[in-house]
């Protein structure tokens, strides 16, 4: 693809599709700010609540931007456009920055983007960074978050396939519900990650459903566990308490397992030589050290993304965007945040 890079052009990015309101200003392709508001109100609920989420954004929305654009050292009136998560995501969310993005971009007079959160969590390999390399094309991409798992066959910018995904829940899903079975509170899965350090993943055996091709399921894992402390509860009350560490570290050997059979199949079918790793999941630690070790065995080469690009983030969405105005591609016309919004379509 011809793309008219231009280290000049300052983008605002800003992304609320669920209970993180974050915000990002960049410099052709470097991060200048990325500051993240994280609604720690959800933690008391077990699960993200909509409605309080799209308070909250209401709240955050501004003092976040102002502070993103305060700290970049520039002037809102030195940026070039502003992009902004369209989908998907929860309804309520979406809405607060796109009208947001929108109210702003009309201010400023400059062009306002529509991003899909999942290519924005991909194209966060494309942020210039010390830390990280670009992946080569085509890459294999494993995206891994709260509300999405796929398999992504990525042929250029934009050019993004998806060739695998979740039958049921996403992978951050079955780490947050199991995590609330187990009384953790919202989110689970970096408690989890924590938790499993202690532990013995071979402690306890849960199910790793299987599903055709490379698809993903995951609710059978959640039944599993229900089951099996259920069970061990009725002899012994402190069971969860005594074996936290064991059960956590065990159930995250069956997330990582499922998930890295179905990379292995894909990267063998595909004959990919480039595989990525994006979402909040890829923050999980065993999942980045079984990629590494899969990587090695079948001779590809791996890209992780940073830690502060892994979860959900305003510099994913900027980059995004970024993307699309050197591009000159407008991928949609259509301004209106969207709930569903299928990746690649
Ligand atoms: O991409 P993300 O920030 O938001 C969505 O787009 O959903 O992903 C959030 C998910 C949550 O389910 C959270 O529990 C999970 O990522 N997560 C982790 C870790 N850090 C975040 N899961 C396992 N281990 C982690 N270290
Ligand atoms: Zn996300």
């Amino acid at each position: 693809m011809n793309l008219m890079l231009n280290d000049n052009i300052y983008i605002l990015g800003i992304e609320t599709s669920c209970d993180d309101t974050s915000v990002s200003v960049i410099r052709g392709r470097k991060v200048l700010t990325n500051i993240t508001s994280s609604q720690k109100i959800h933690a008391l609920w077990g699960g993200v609540v909509p409605e309080l989420a799209s308070r909250a954004h209401h709240q955050n929305i501004v003092p976040v931007t102002d502070a993103a654009i305060n700290q970049a050292g520039i002037h809102k009136s030195q940026l070039s456009a502003i992009a902004y998560t369209r989908g998907p995501g929860l309804l309520g969310s979406l809405i607060v920055g796109a009208t947001f993005a929108r109210a702003m971009g009309l201010g400023l007079g400059i062009p306002v983007i529509p991003v899909h959160h999942m290519e924005a969590h991909i194209m966060a390999h494309f942020i210039e960074d010390t830390d990280m390399q670009p992946p080569e094309f085509p890459f294999l991409c494993l995206t891994v978050s709260g509300g999405h798992t796929q398999l992504v066959w990525v042929t250029d910018f934009m050019e993004m396939n998806v060739i695998g995904q979740t039958t049921d829940d996403a992978a951050g899903e079955a780490f947050d519900k199991v995590a609330k079975i187990l009384g953790l509170p919202y989110p689970g899965g970096p408690i989890i990650d924590a938790l499993a350090a202690e532990g013995n993943p071979n402690a306890f055996h849960f199910a790793r459903p299987e599903v055709p091709g490379f698809d993903f399921s995951f609710s059978g894992l959640k039944t599993s566990v229900l089951y099996t402390l259920e069970k061990a509860k009725k002899s012994d009350p402190d069971f969860i308490q005594k074996h936290i560490n064991d059960i956590a570290a065990s159930v995250q050997q069956a997330i990582v397992d499922t998930l890295i059979k179905k990379v292995k199949r894909a990267v063998l079918q595909t004959g990919a030589k480039h595989l990525a790793l994006a979402g909040g999941v890829s923050a999980n630690s065993c999942l980045r050290k079984a990629m590494q070790d899969l990587s090695a065995q079948l001779d590809v080469r791996l890209y992780l993304p940073k830690m502060s690009y892994s979860t959900d983030n305003g510099a994913m969405i900027a980059i995004t965007g970024y993307y699309y105005l050197t591009a000159n591609i407008q991928r949609t016309s259509n301004l209106n945040p969207t709930a569903r919004w299928p990746l690649g379509s």
